[in-house]
């Protein structure tokens, strides 16, 4: 699930190193790390990615997505807007998640990726991702920066926060 915004953000732009917790309080019920080909994103450009993601909480319908990216420009980090149709890129509210996984198709630890999600331990490797398509609000500001990256997971009943997650994305290109 966590792989289905992962894939969203790294379709088009992608990280490297571990997502830290930015929760105030309590623990995340999801949390990830991943290893990227290179340092710094090539734009255009391709690259790899390994993703490990662990889960403590079963993924269902009932868990919604809010995605925050700003960038760096100067001293100041400026939000990057929800663009796009369909999954969209930027600072995006997901409320099915689970919707946005089965639109992704791969397999978790094999088995396809359906709701509910157990859990566990998810590994993907070698996955394969280009910057050559980027959406052209997006391509145009997405060379040369560092993208701030927080995914925030809430259950829909109850309200509760069950992750937060940040991570940094560098990017180069001429
Ligand atoms: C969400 O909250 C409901 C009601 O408190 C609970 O029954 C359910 O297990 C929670 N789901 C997750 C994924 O935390």
């Amino acid at each position: 699930m966590l792989y289905a915004i992962v894939f969203l953000l790294l379709g088009p732009v992608s990280v490297h190193a571990d997502f830290s917790s930015c929760r105030l309080s309590g623990s995340n019920q999801m949390s990830a790390t991943y290893t990227l080909s290179t340092d710094e994103i090539p734009v255009p450009g391709q690259f790899s990615a390994s993703l490990e993601v662990q889960l403590d909480t079963a993924i269902d319908e009932n868990v919604r997505a809010e995605v925050e990216i700003s960038r760096q420009v100067l001293f100041w980090s400026v939000s990057v807007p929800c663009v796009g149709t369909g999954q969209g890129f930027g600072s995006c509210s997901y409320d099915d998640v689970c919707a946005l996984l089965e639109g992704v198709t791969k397999t978790c630890n094999g088995q396809p990726c359906r709701c509910p999600i157990s859990p566990g331990t998810y590994t993907f490797s070698n996955l394969q991702f280009s910057t050559n398509n980027l959406h052209p609000v997006i391509r145009r500001v997405a060379r040369n920066t560092i993208f701030y990256v927080q995914i925030k997971f809430f259950n829909k009943t109850s309200g509760a926060l069950l992750s937060c997650l940040n991570t940094q994305l560098h990017t180069t290109g001429q």
